[in-house]
């Protein structure tokens, strides 16, 4: 059960609204400030995505929803949250405005994530001038709804004990929280990420296939590998009876070879984006965003409902978590109690308030 007791999240776009529909969904108020005249529109329209992939995910009936108010201000959004999730566009800038904000005027004990992609704690936190140490980055992904990972990096400032409180708020409301050993740019996923898509767009640019040709690649092959045992455990399978130490023997040697572009981008003119806008067109067949959103969930629920009936019924990776938050959500459900409550009762007993002066700082 949720250890939050009342959530404000700040931006309400693709993640943002993501973020709303998931406290919502679990029984949390939420309030929401966005400057954008759509946004109370647009959470609106991700809202009903994402009660028609929980419906599927809990058939019997979901815990009453909490109660979503859109603010005026920031200040007025922060006023009395004790989790505040910043999603505003991705420019250190308007970050850091935001920041000095939400530290302004939410209350000293509340935990604040920002979803940035990339940017580093360390450099956000200078802009909160009374409480930096209760920021961390909370990187989600998209759909925040549906999928569970969050990485956690605390930045210089940042408490040890925030980490933890973040990390307990976070898995309260089914999600997986990996916290980051060290504070680097764009973590682990969107390296990982970026790497991929830097070496896809040459290999589009150059004609080697289309992007409905690259997706298949993924999505008939090693998608799905990576999708149920990530990539070490994949590759320690795929060295046969010898493990990993055969696999690293056999291919290690390859990474000299010049296989791919490596750190070279090419160049992003007019005349990329039309290249691969296009071929996405072609790809989509005349599927609106929202269609593909709703079939990407269906696909989301189905692979880890799916994974949630493997290991003997224990649940396998992500679907060992969907098993037990499912499970989570059927409690919420059948108890039917006022979010507030149910709030006030877990957070008695859990230390959201406990963000106090450290014994020692964490180390950069
Ligand atoms: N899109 C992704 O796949 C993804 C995944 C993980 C993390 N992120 C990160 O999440 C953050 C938000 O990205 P997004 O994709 O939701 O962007 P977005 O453009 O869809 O949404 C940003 C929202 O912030 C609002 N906004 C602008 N100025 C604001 C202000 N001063 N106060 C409050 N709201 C304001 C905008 O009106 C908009 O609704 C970024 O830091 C991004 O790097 C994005």
């Amino acid at each position: 059960m949720s250890i939050i007791n009342k959530a404000a999240a700040i931006g309400g776009g693709v993640i943002g609204a993501g973020w709303v529909a998931r406290l919502l969904l679990n029984g949390i108020d939420v309030s929401i400030f966005d400057p954008d005249p759509e946004a109370s529109r647009k959470v609106s329209e991700v809202m009903k995505g994402a009660r028609r992939a929980y419906k599927q995910m809990v058939p019997d009936g979901l815990p009453k929803e909490g109660k979503l108010t859109f603010a005026k201000t920031i200040a007025e959004a922060v006023a009395d949250a004790d989790f505040i999730q910043e999603s505003v566009p991705e420019r250190l800038d308007l970050k850091h405005r935001v920041l000095a904000e939400i530290d302004l005027y939410a209350p000293a004990n509340a935990i604040v994530g920002s979803s940035t992609s990339g940017i580093k704690p360390t450099d956000m936190q200078v802009a909160m001038k009374k409480h930096p140490e209760r920021l961390v980055v909370g990187h989600p992904f998209n759909p925040v709804y549906l999928l569970p990972l969050v990485e956690i990096v605390g930045g210089e400032q940042t408490f040890p004990e925030a980490i933890e409180v973040a990390k307990e708020i976070y898995a309260s409301i089914g999600m997986k929280p990996v916290v980051i050993r060290k504070e680097i740019e764009a973590f682990v996923g969107d390296r990982l990420l970026e790497a991929a898509w830097r070496e896809a767009l040459w290999l589009i640019k150059d004609g080697i296939c289309t992007v409905e040709e690259l997706d298949d690649i993924m999505r008939y092959g090693f998608g799905l590998r990576w999708a149920q045992m990530g990539m070490f455990q994949v590759y320690r399978v795929a060295g046969g009876e010898a493990g990993m130490r055969h696999f690293m023997a056999q291919f290690g040697p390859c990474l000299k070879w010049p296989w791919t572009k490596l750190m070279d981008v090419p160049e992003f003119n007019d005349e990329l984006v039309d290249l691969i806008a296009t071929q996405s067109d072609d790809q989509a067949h005349g599927l609106s965003i929202r269609e593909l959103e709703k079939i990407r969930d269906d696909n989301l629920v189905a692979i880890m409902d799916a994974l949630s009936k493997q290991n003997k019924g224990k649940g396998w990776g992500a679907g060992a978590l969907h098993k037990d938050y499912t499970r989570q959500l059927a409690k919420l459900a059948a108890k039917k109690p006022t979010a507030s409550k149910a709030a006030e009762k877990a957070k008695a007993s859990k230390p959201v308030k406990k963000v106090e002066k450290p014994k020692k700082k964490k180390k950069g």
